[in-house]
């Protein structure tokens, strides 16, 4: 197993160019399943969980080339219905091909994704949204068993709660299925919205992008000639260099960027004292140190509030910040995983049920430390760079998930950063 050893305290400075958004790419791979022609999707990300679902569309059928974050996805050869629990027990966004695949074949049977660090995860309202669409849905021996004997059915559905795959899943399948479909209390994150973006360039009539509800007319059963398209970059790895900046006090370039889907991320960078100064024609944005990082309070919340992807970057520089800073997690339920780690590093911070209160100005001293989960494993990268001495990170498995090259970007930017073997 690989971990990262990281000599602090760092300074950085130069540019750092953004990947294609993970969150954006793995939906528009399943999205792929609806189509009958070979698709290229360029500025994708080659990190792990890519590999994976791409490894699981295989195991469908598909055949697929991934070279120089060109992508190449034809799944007009796919056969099977079933996702295997070996794959999706790796990866919970492998339960994005089950509303393409049931739209495309009437059947399928996909893993239950069981819970995961952060939280139980259900898929409740997946499940209960494609079966007001018509399908009748069994769960046995851990596979969820769908069918839809005429296809699915145009529905009126309100998601009882906001879910980013949920939403998701159910615009793909209402793209094939009979009649229009309103969901009601959608997502509105950027990845949602490329989503629908590429549908409706596909030629579905897809209304009320971007808003909290979308109108679809499905083709009732008929694949789409799906458009070539280029991936949105990651705002949560933009999000994470910025912080990156901010914690080693350095001013720092990010290129291939969409400063407008950082908003709540850069004004709390402002409140805390930073100065973010963005390109959005050039796609640039550059982070300017606080003369002395102050405080912050935010609360996680859906998009476009501050998102829970970056809670755990935050918590990391506010260890720093003057004054005490108040963080509350509202999106789920176990992600203060890394304050036990961050702790190990010298961090003042007291857990009470969702809310992390930050006691700043804490020395941080090199440490070994475990990362739980992906985002949790770059708040420990971030506080290991502020830190006097080495830290081990060890499991950065979970940080080859979702961060493209982090340690040759790093390198590149200054930081002291090595991948050695345990
Ligand atoms: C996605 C992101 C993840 C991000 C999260 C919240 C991907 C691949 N992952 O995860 O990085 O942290 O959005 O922005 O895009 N819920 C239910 N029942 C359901 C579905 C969700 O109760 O059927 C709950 C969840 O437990 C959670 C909340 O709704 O408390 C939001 O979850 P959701 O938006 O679905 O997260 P994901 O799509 O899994």
């Amino acid at each position: 197993m690989d971990y990262l050893r990281i000599q602090g305290p760092t300074k950085l400075s130069g540019t750092v160019t953004i990947s294609g958004a993970k969150n954006a790419a793995l939906p528009l791979i399943t999205l792929t399943l609806l189509a009958h022609n070979k698709v290229t999707l360029t500025n994708t990300p080659e990190v792990a969980d890519i590999k994976t679902l791409l490894k699981l569309l295989e195991n469908l059928g598909a055949t697929q080339t991934l070279k120089n974050h060109v992508l190449e996805l034809d799944t007009s050869t796919v056969s099977h219905t079933m996702a295997n629990y070996d794959i999706v027990k790796t990866m919970r966004a492998s339960i994005l091909v089950l509303g393409p695949l049931l739209a495309r074949f009437g059947h399928c049977e996909v893993s239950l994704p069981g819970g995961c660090a952060i939280g139980q995860r259900p898929i409740d309202l997946h499940l209960k949204a494609l079966e007001q669409m018509g399908a009748q849905i069994t769960i046995h021996a851990g596979y969820v068993n769908a069918i839809a004997p005429k296809g699915l059915q145009g529905a009126h559905i309100i998601f009882d709660k906001i879910t980013v795959t949920g939403t998701a899943n159910i615009v793909m399948a209402a793209a094939l299925a009979h009649g229009k479909t309103v969901l009601v209390n959608c997502a509105k994150e950027p990845e949602v919205v490329q989503l629908c973006e590429i549908l409706r360039d596909s030629g579905i009539d897809i209304t009320g992008i971007g808003t909290s509800e979308l109108t679809i007319i499905g083709t009732g059963g008929k694949t789409i000639d799906m458009v070539d398209f280029e991936i949105i970059p990651d705002r949560i790895e933009a999000g994470t260099y910025l912080c990156a900046g901010a914690i080693t006090n350095s001013t720092i370039t990010l290129e291939k960027v969409r400063p407008d889907h950082l908003d709540a991320v850069t004004s709390k960078l402002e409140q805390m004292g930073c100065t973010v100064d963005t390109d959005s024609e050039k796609m640039t944005m550059t982070i300017h140190p606080a003369a002395e990082l102050k405080h912050v309070e935010l609360i996680t919340q859906e998009y476009p509030a501050f998102p829970t992807d970056m809670q755990a970057q935050f918590l990391a520089l506010a260890t720093l910040a003057k004054g005490t800073s108040i963080i509350e997690e509202r999106l789920f339920e176990n992600r203060f995983m890394h304050v036990s780690e961050l702790q190990r590093l010298g961090a003042d911070i007291r857990l009470n049920g969702h809310t992390a209160t930050v006691i700043g100005e804490s020395p941080l001293f090199g440490a070994d430390v475990m990362a739980t989960d992906l985002r949790a494993s770059s708040a420990l990268v971030l506080a290991a760079m502020a830190a006097e001495g080495t830290t081990n990170v060890h499991r950065i498995y979970h940080l080859d998930r979702g961060y493209e090259n982090l340690e040759q970007k790093l390198r590149a930017l200054g930081a002291k950063i090595e991948r050695l073997k345990e």
